[in-house]
């Protein structure tokens, strides 16, 4: 069976981030657990490079825009090749045969009389490339995806009759249920699709970066609309309209995409692919958005989490573990310093990394070195079955894309080991004289970890294959066959040292987040600054107990220092007196509203249990109550003086 993995293409205005790297790490992982499984399988990124936004962008940073084009496209595939990712092919809508396809596809839908000439005006988002019906402009202005001011446009243009495939598409929605997935996100879709489709604009006038009209239709005053021209990567990577090389790999199995461009993925695309004659994808995966520390990442409040610096300390395959083993998938997932770090020393570290190191010990000391699974059987059944029923449930977790309920699937495993270990403590077995029982619970061990790693190559490549190196095989389709499918037990074979995997993480190495503050300026990424009515409407439902709103303490404290810190615009540093003798060191970003003498001798409402936090290098221990709008920021006090260290609530 042939396997078409994708994800989106990346725009080329600005370096990866953290949910860049995330969509590429599930994308890795599905393709390299289908080749595992002895899968033909095709993996494909790349960069989405033409429109106005890029044109732009190349102008503000002064560069020709293929020159701007081809750094930032080159940042990708370097961090991505850095990253050990395996794709087979890393497209570029710039790339010549990807244009000669998208034209080509133009044509197709031209001759079925599915495209057509009109006139269009409309609001139109730059950034999102979109235009929007006054209808679901926000306050009759703002894009209502990403919040900035649309422009009224009016422009010659192609239209393609997307009206015309709104049955088609409800249809197949309604047969193929799992089309979307997660397949809580149908219904938006759905929706959006039953609200009515109007035609849409497939091509522009009024800028000239992107791809041209084919010739045959002798119309040079337009190029493609951008995403007409990047959703046809999909099928030009695979030589469509060009040498058509590799298109029986069409259709793709599973196309991930954030959820923010759901909507171009199943409905735009799928409508375009019909009009092509083209068999539809599998499924589209639509994942969550990631925070960090439970805010929102945005590059002016200097909190993008950058996944080259999380890999430069941490690693790279730590990183996945976690990104991927954090959060279900569809779901927002925030990444945390804190959490990262808890993930990496008690489920790597102490779960895994230990057992290894048990097991070499041991191994080295019963039977130097010599592994035999000829008793585990005798001793074992229990923990086999266990093991196996685990086993046994990966597939369906990994083809629904719950890499997290996947891993801890998986995890069950090492939990076996370390039981059995426990319960059947070898080191007394040796004592009592019963080696054969101790070394076969050391070789039922070392089996389970062979079995996991297998399993876990798809998410930590390197690391399994030095877990296989040490326990004497090498982890590919054939023994995946045999000791997963199988079930059969590693033969006799001989143990090797390996240095400690999992080193525990002490201290964060990475300097935590700024403190985020409310940022209303407009910035290059306000798609992930903008709440959403739905989003408020979330925090309206999403109601707490009464007892969750008292673990925070709140406390009345006195700023008795305050001091700027040097280099920022936003903070200040203060040491606030908390009672009983107390102080405690915040650092707040207020400055632009408070000078720092201004705030001496005053009350200020304190969050006293918050997790010390590093901000530009400096401990912060709590934090201060404000309110902000649009007029500024003011701190919440009580009303008349009260003692350091009352409580509040
Ligand atoms: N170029 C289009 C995609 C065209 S595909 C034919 C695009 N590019 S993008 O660079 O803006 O985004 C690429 C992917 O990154 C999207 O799937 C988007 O959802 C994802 N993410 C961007 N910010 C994200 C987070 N903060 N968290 C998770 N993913 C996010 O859209």
């Amino acid at each position: 069976m042939s396997k078409y993995i994708t994800t989106p293409i990346y725009y080329v205005n600005g370096e990866a981030h953290i949910g860049h790297a995330y969509t590429t790490f599930i994308a890795d992982t599905m393709a390299r657990y289908e080749k595992l499984k002895g899968n033909k399988t095709y993996f494909l990124t790349g960069t989405d490079e033409h429109g106005q936004k890029i044109e732009e962008s190349a102008q503000k940073h002064g560069k020709p825009t293929q020159e701007f084009a081809d750094e930032i496209s080159a940042s990708f595939k370097n961090l991505w090749d850095e990253f050990e990712i395996g794709y087979d092919k890393f497209i570029r809508t710039t790339d010549a045969d990807h244009k000669l396809g998208v034209q080509k596809a133009f044509e197709v839908m031209y001759a079925k009389g599915d495209i057509y000439k009109d006139f269009y005006e409309g609001h139109y988002c730059v950034s999102c490339e979109t235009f929007f019906p006054e209808t679901q402009l926000v306050d009759g202005e703002f894009c209502p995806d990403c919040g900035r001011t649309t422009s009224i446009v009016k422009e010659e243009s192609y239209f393609f009759k997307l009206s015309k495939y709104e049955d088609a598409l409800l249809k197949h929605y309604e047969e193929n249920p799992d089309f979307i997935l997660p397949r809580s996100r149908a219904n938006e879709v759905i929706n959006f699709v039953k609200g009515g489709l109007r035609d849409l604009s497939v091509t522009r006038t009024s800028f000239t970066w992107g791809v041209k009209l084919p010739e045959s239709m002798n119309d040079d005053k337009h190029v493609m609309y951008v995403w007409l021209d990047a959703l046809m990567n999909y099928i030009t990577a695979l030589g469509y309209g060009t040498d058509e090389a590799n298109m029986d790999f069409w259709p793709a199995s599973t196309q991930f995409v954030g959820k923010d461009i759901l909507r171009f993925h199943a409905i735009y695309w799928p409508a375009f692919l019909m009009s092509l004659d083209l068999p539809l994808p599998q499924h589209i995966g639509a994942h969550g958005w990631w925070t960090r520390d439970g805010e929102k990442m945005s590059k002016s409040k200097g909190n993008v989490v950058s996944p080259k610096e999380v890999s430069d300390l941490y690693g790279v395959e730590n990183l996945r573990y976690f990104m991927l083993r954090e959060v279900p998938f569809g779901q927002d997932g925030d990444f945390s310093q804190r959490a990262f770090i808890d993930r990496i020393n008690s489920e790597l570290s102490n779960d895994l990394g230990n057992l290894l190191n048990r097991i070499i010990g041991m191994s080295g000391k019963y039977s130097d070195f010599e592994i035999d699974s000829i008793d585990v059987e005798k001793y074992h059944t229990k923990e086999l079955d266990a093991m196996n029923e685990a086993l046994g449930n990966l597939d369906g977790f990994m083809q629904n894309m719950q890499t997290h309920r996947y891993l801890e699937e998986l995890w069950k495993l090492f939990a076996i080991g370390n039981k059995a270990i426990e319960e059947h403590a070898p080191w007394v077995k040796m004592k009592e004289g019963k080696k054969d029982e101790a070394l076969a619970t050391v070789a039922l061990v070392a089996n389970i970890l062979a079995k996991a790693s297998i399993m876990l190559s798809p998410v930590m490549p390197k690391t399994t294959a030095t877990i296989a190196d040490a326990l004497n095989f090498t982890i590919d389709n054939t023994s995946y066959n045999e000791l997963v499918i199988d079930k059969k037990l590693l033969k006799l074979f001989n143990i090797k040292k390996v240095p400690p995997l999992f080193p525990r993480i002490e201290e964060p190495l990475m300097e935590e987040s700024p403190e985020a503050m409310p940022d209303d300026k407009p910035n290059d990424n306000m798609k992930e600054d903008l709440i959403t009515d739905k989003e408020a409407k979330k925090e309206e439902d999403n109601l707490i107990e009464i007892g969750q709103f008292f673990e925070t303490s709140l406390k009345v404290g006195v700023v008795i220092e305050a001091e700027e810190v040097p280099k920022s615009k936003k903070l200040l540093k203060l040491q606030v007196d908390i009672g009983e003798g107390t102080n405690r060191q915040v650092v707040a970003g207020i400055k632009e509203f408070y000078s720092a003498e201004s705030l001496i001798n005053t009350q200020v409402c304190v969050v006293a249990n918050l997790k010390p936090a590093k901000l530009m290098g400096m401990m912060s221990e709590g934090m201060l109550l404000a309110a902000k709008d649009e007029d500024g920021l003011c701190l919440v006090r009580p009303e008349k003086p009260k003692k350091a260290g009352t409580p509040i609530g």
